[in-house]
């Protein structure tokens, strides 16, 4: 019978069944939690059925809490309340877990009486990473089930847990076999023949464990300062010696706290972000053969992207010039598969090398299903490369290129076929890094773009849609926010304390330090580059070009802002200072804040322009790839979300103040002047 939309019962004489079926991952919505709750009020009705299992349809059981009814006015029952009926229902339910089994979905099971699963099931408490606890008595149940010790470490890591070491935590009770509804029948039978033994999780009694949790406070002092989730998942745990009524009403509270703040709004925008950059206008469109894939270019890029091919079960052919790149290559790829074999994402890795084929002759390309150019940045030089490949390729392969600044459509005219022709610009190390931007140009067919997605998911890419412009979205916002940093460091604020500010808010890494990694001689090639075309009106700091000129190219020459040991270079603190004498710049000090608010900004006024011209379809993709590919924190969201949430009119303001010192820079995009004018937002252009 059915209870709710997606919760049904069958009564089979001295047991009953429960059923939850709300594809795609059986999320714990409000028609889930009616349908349970109706079938508890069911088993009280019935008493002559004297057990009961519940278990879900399709690919998973309950992976969670419905994360789209976040924010939004509650609806009742509450969750916590659909797990204390569960516990308390005088009928014993077990519940048969398959697939993976996370947040209110370990939730419901652990209020259930007993747990069985199936083989390759998982179980986590992943809430953490949503900026939220654990919020239907997992904080107060897990310990019960585990003690405090483990189960403050999975909560504050939101991992997800094997099925072996859940059975042996004490999470899972044992394993079954057959599908999830002849598992569920079989465990009602076994409760009723006395062969599975049932209790409530929240009559058992939990041992404090004050150093475990001591322990994981100092964990997360010191590698999450700036989140404010994780510690209160410690002192949910903490609550959970107390009596679980008790225990549960103080993790609400606690829950609803994390529920309310910018960080929850943020992360859950960050996790659908993930998500949304698939829905593309070319989603629907068959692509194309995407096999084998030949890479022209042995280097670093090259070489990342063949082993990215490698990984995920593709074929490869790699061609450069000469014997000696390609020797290079070799070795870049063997130590990249090396390495994912450490790494367990890798069984075999000479499987792995024999679908690679390594060659100096172009022609070895003629049968290749997609071709990605990953040579030196240069015009000519790729467009020698695709005149060659027009040449060489078969009908109907696509004809990508990796270029990270240069014109996608200026490439395509040196083939006859640009329809053909597109960007996929992979970032390094392409086999690390999720994110991949799939550039189309005026030309290119959506069957092509559709078949540079298709490629995307086979490797397990976050892959955003750009068009055309000089750095596509990400290296666009990145030019943009190193000139701000760069006026900062000028104008007096030392470049170690920008680092440090935005590390301290959340960035992955400060902008002096990405330099510093990446190699300056990459952007003071593309300053150059630019040079005739810079307005004269345009702000220049000349600082990091005599770095270059003097050799200091960052970590690869052992020296560029910073020394190795990690302290600032004295010959970048000297240029700066004869720069600022040289220029009559008296320096100020900077707060940490306002150095993260104008770095933010200036970031925010680029990604505006970006979605303002279309280059990026919807405000969220430009939000993905900042988030996926250039360290930009989880919990903000993304620039376009932080507009959202700072607000256009007070950004507004805010770049009006700036443009007192420098109008040339900072200009309000007209984009985000309307939207102060109308109160609109980003979101609702998602
Ligand atoms: N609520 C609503 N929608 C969800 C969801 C959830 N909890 N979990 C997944 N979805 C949606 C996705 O958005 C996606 O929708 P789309 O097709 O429209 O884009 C669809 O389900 C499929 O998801 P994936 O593409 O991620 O599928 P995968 O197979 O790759 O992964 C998964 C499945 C491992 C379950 C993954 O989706 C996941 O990790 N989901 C989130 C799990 C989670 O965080 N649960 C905790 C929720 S918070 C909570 O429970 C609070 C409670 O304590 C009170």
């Amino acid at each position: 019978m059915q209870l709710s939309e997606t919760v049904s019962l069958d009564h089979e004489g001295d047991i009953a069944l429960i059923r939850i079926d709300n594809p795609p991952v059986n999320a714990a919505g409000v028609t889930v939690r009616q349908g349970l709750v109706a079938a508890v009020d069911w088993l009280a009705a019935h008493p002559q059925v004297e057990a009961a299992a519940l278990y879900a349809a399709g690919r998973t059981f309950v992976a969670g809490a419905d994360i789209r009814e976040f924010g939004k006015p509650p609806l009742d029952p509450w969750l916590p309340e659909v797990c204390q009926r569960l516990e308390d229902s005088a009928t014993p339910i077990v519940c048969i877990l398959h697939g993976t089994t996370l947040g209110g979905g370990l939730e419901i099971a652990m209020g259930c009486h007993a747990r069985l699963a199936l083989p390759g099931a998982k179980v986590g408490l992943p809430e953490v990473h949503l900026g939220i606890i654990p919020g239907a008595g997992g904080t107060q149940r897990m310990p019960r089930l585990t003690g405090q010790a483990f189960a403050v470490e999975a909560i504050t890591t939101g991992r997800h847990i094997a099925l072996e070491e859940a059975l042996s935590a004490g999470i899972i009770d044992g394993m079954a076999t057959d599908t999830p509804d002849q598992a569920a029948r079989n465990a009602a039978r076994a409760v009723l023949d006395g062969a599975l033994r049932t209790r409530a999780t929240g009559a058992q009694a939990v041992t404090a464990d004050p150093d475990a949790l001591d322990a994981a406070r100092a964990r997360i002092r010191k590698t999450q300062p700036h989140l404010y989730s994780p510690l209160r998942c410690v002192d949910a745990v903490e609550l959970s010696t107390l009596p679980i009524r008790e225990g549960i009403a103080r993790e609400r509270v606690i829950y609803q706290e994390c529920h309310d703040t910018p960080q929850r709004a943020g992360l859950i925008h960050a996790f659908f972000a993930e998500r949304a950059v698939a829905k593309v206008p070319e989603a629907g469109i068959p692509p194309r053969a995407t096999d084998h894939i030949g890479v022209i270019g042995a280097g670093t890029m090259g070489a990342g992207i063949a082993t990215a091919c490698l990984l995920a079960g593709l074929t490869v052919t790699l061609t450069d010039r000469d014997d000696a790149a390609i020797a290079r290559g070799r070795a870049a790829i063997d130590a990249n598969l090396d390495g994912a074999v450490k790494r367990g994402k890798l069984a075999d890795k000479d499987d792995a090398l024999a679908r690679l084929a390594t060659t100096t002759d172009s022609a070895a390309l003629s049968k290749v299903d997609i071709l990605i150019e990953a040579a030196f940045e240069d015009m000519a030089v790729k467009q020698a490369i695709f005149a060659d490949l027009d040449r060489i390729a078969k009908p109907g392969a696509v004809l990508a290129t990796n270029t990270s600044y240069l014109d996608v459509n200026t490439i395509a005219q040196a083939t006859a076929r640009p329809g053909d022709v597109m960007g996929l610009h992979f970032f390094s190390p392409a086999h690390v890094m999720r994110l991949c931007e799939v550039v189309v140009a005026e030309a290119t067919t959506p069957e092509t773009a559709a078949t540079g997605f298709a490629l995307a998911k086979r490797l397990r890419k976050i892959a955003v849609r750009s068009g055309v412009c000089d750095g596509f979205i990400g290296n666009r916002i990145l030019r943009s926010t190193r000139r701000a940093a760069e006026y900062m460091m000028l104008d007096g604020a030392p470049f170690a304390q920008i680092d440090a500010a935005l590390e301290a808010a959340g960035w992955a890494m400060g902008p002096f330090r990405v330099s510093d990694l990446a190699g300056l001689d990459i952007a003071w090639a593309q300053r150059k580059r630019l040079a005739a075309t810079r307005p004269p009106e345009e702000r220049y700091v000349d600082m990091p070009d005599r770095l270059c000129e003097a050799g200091h190219l960052g970590r690869k020459t052992g020296a560029g802002y910073y020394l190795k040991d990690g302290t600032p270079n004295p010959a970048a603190l000297s240029a700066l200072e004869a720069e600022r004498a040289a220029k009559g710049i008296a320096p100020r000090t900077f707060t940490d804040d306002e150095i993260v608010s104008r770095f933010l900004t200036a970031m925010i006024m680029e990604a505006s322009r970006i979605f303002e011209e279309r280059i990026a379809l919807r405000p969220i993709d430009v939000d993905a790839v900042l988030l996926f590919g250039y360290g930009f924190p989880r919990h903000l969201g993304g620039p376009l979300h932080q507009a959202d949430a700072i607000g256009a009119a007070p950004l507004v303001d805010r770049i009006d103040s700036f443009a007192q010192e420098d109008r040339h820079f900072w200009q309000v995009p007209e984009i985000l002047r309307d939207m102060a004018h109308s109160s609109g937002t980003f979101a609702q252009r998602n």
